[in-house]
């Protein structure tokens, strides 16, 4: 792997790096409810982006309510600046208001959409872009809804793909059963810390061929180790005032970074580095999305890609960040299932060409009446 080798997203023809980089952080003024500013200035930004197209990255992620738009204002900027719109892959979502009072101008309805991608490309200074994401489900609007508003903004050129980020579930077979342009990808939280979403959605984007962009990979910093006993000095979690790191500072997660500080002595890498190669490295997962504060971050991050990770290693971080398993999922676990579905009998995936014990059926499957093994 490496930053300038790309892939392409999903089961989309857009091709993109396996390190995509975060913009949350531009501008340093964090994001409104979380308490604090934490970040970079301008100049500082402008480098870490500088840096990052310098080493072959094409993946960029930001959304209109990163610094209340301040993210994608820097963006645009440094993308003009840099002469790169071709180049880069410009990913931004909508859903989070930025015009408290105004009903319409938050969620997912199609007026706070055609608002908010218009706003966006303004301070994107674009006429398109590449990966237009939902923020976060409202509960409220119909899918239908919503993906014919994504169709609508592809076929008027505004946007080339789309996605959704942070939803509970599967929006892909109405647009797939009504001839819509589909979803590329989920954009979800997944690092060594948190994989819960290996439960259904890991399962759901590998049958259905959605790339899954994984934000915060290093859990906000955590998994960099500076919070292990040294001054994190300006570290984001640093600023939780409840001294839990944002609810990070557990036991568990103690244990995982033990696991990784050993891994980082015996490999010479950083821990930041094994954490990230981790995550990138997990099925279904097409890239990670880094957020440094600093270009030395940065680099450090990048160097990610530059290396495999040995199997003791794997193991030893897969049985530390575990999850506890919750019902119903207790029920599909490998153990309850050789032993209470099947009774001791060896019952192993199907050969290569059949469906594998995570194939979920396309819908197209069940709408032409095509079964399959
Ligand atoms: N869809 C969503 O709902 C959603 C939510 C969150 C984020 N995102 C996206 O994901 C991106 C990444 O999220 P994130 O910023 O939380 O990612 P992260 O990689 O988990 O955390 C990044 C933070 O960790 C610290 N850090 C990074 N590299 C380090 C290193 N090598 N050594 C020590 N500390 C290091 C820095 O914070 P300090 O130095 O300040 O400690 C940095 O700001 C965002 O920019 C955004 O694009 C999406």
């Amino acid at each position: 792997m490496a930053i300038d080798h790309y892939y392409h997203l999903g089961r989309s023809g857009l091709r993109v790096s396996r390190l995509a980089l975060g913009t949350m952080t531009f501008g340093n003024k964090g994001i409104r409810g979380i308490k604090g500013a934490w970040g970079s200035d301008e100049q500082t930004a402008r480098s870490i982006f500088q840096r990052y197209v310098q080493a072959g990255g094409n993946f960029i992620d930001t959304a209109d309510s990163y610094g209340e738009g301040l993210s994608e204002s820097l963006l645009g900027q440094f993308v003009a600046e840099a002469g790169l719109r071709d180049q880069v892959v410009i990913s931004t979502k909508f859903s989070n208001s930025l015009q408290p009072g105004n009903p319409n101008a938050g969620g997912n309805g199609r007026k706070s959409m055609m608002r908010a991608v218009d706003a966006s490309l303004r301070r994107l200074r674009t006429d398109y872009i590449d990966l237009y994401l939902l923020h976060t489900w409202d509960r409220v609007t119909p899918a239908e809804e919503v993906i014919r508003g994504f169709d609508d903004l592809v076929r008027a050129g505004k946007i080339r793909y789309w996605g959704l980020s942070d939803v509970p579930g599967r929006a892909q077979t109405w647009a797939e059963l009504h001839g819509l342009s589909q979803p590329a990808c989920l954009q979800l939280p997944y690092s060594l810390v948190e994989r819960s979403i290996e439960q259904e959605f890991v399962p759901l984007a590998h049958a259905l061929g959605l790339g899954i962009t994984a934000w915060s990979p290093l859990a906000m910093g955590l998994l960099s180790g500076k919070y292990q006993g040294r001054d994190p000095g300006e570290g984001r979690l640093a600023l939780d005032q409840s001294g839990s790191g944002l609810g990070l500072f557990t036991d568990r997660n103690q244990r995982i970074l033990g696991i990784l500080h050993d891994a980082s002595a015996t490999l010479g890498r950083s821990m930041a580095q094994i954490a990230l190669n981790w995550a990138v490295s997990q099925p279904s997962i097409a890239s990670a999305i880094v957020g440094a504060r600093s270009v030395e971050q940065l680099n450090v991050n990048m160097a990610a890609l530059a290396f495999s990770l040995p199997d003791d290693v794997l193991l030893d971080l897969a049985e530390a960040s575990r999850i506890e398993l919750a019902h119903p999922y207790t029920l599909f676990a490998d153990d309850y299932q050789a032993g209470v579905l099947n009774a001791g009998v060896t019952v192993g995936d199907k050969p290569d060409g059949y469906a594998t014990r995570t194939f979920l059926p396309k819908v197209t499957d069940y709408a032409f009446g095509r079964s399959r093994m």
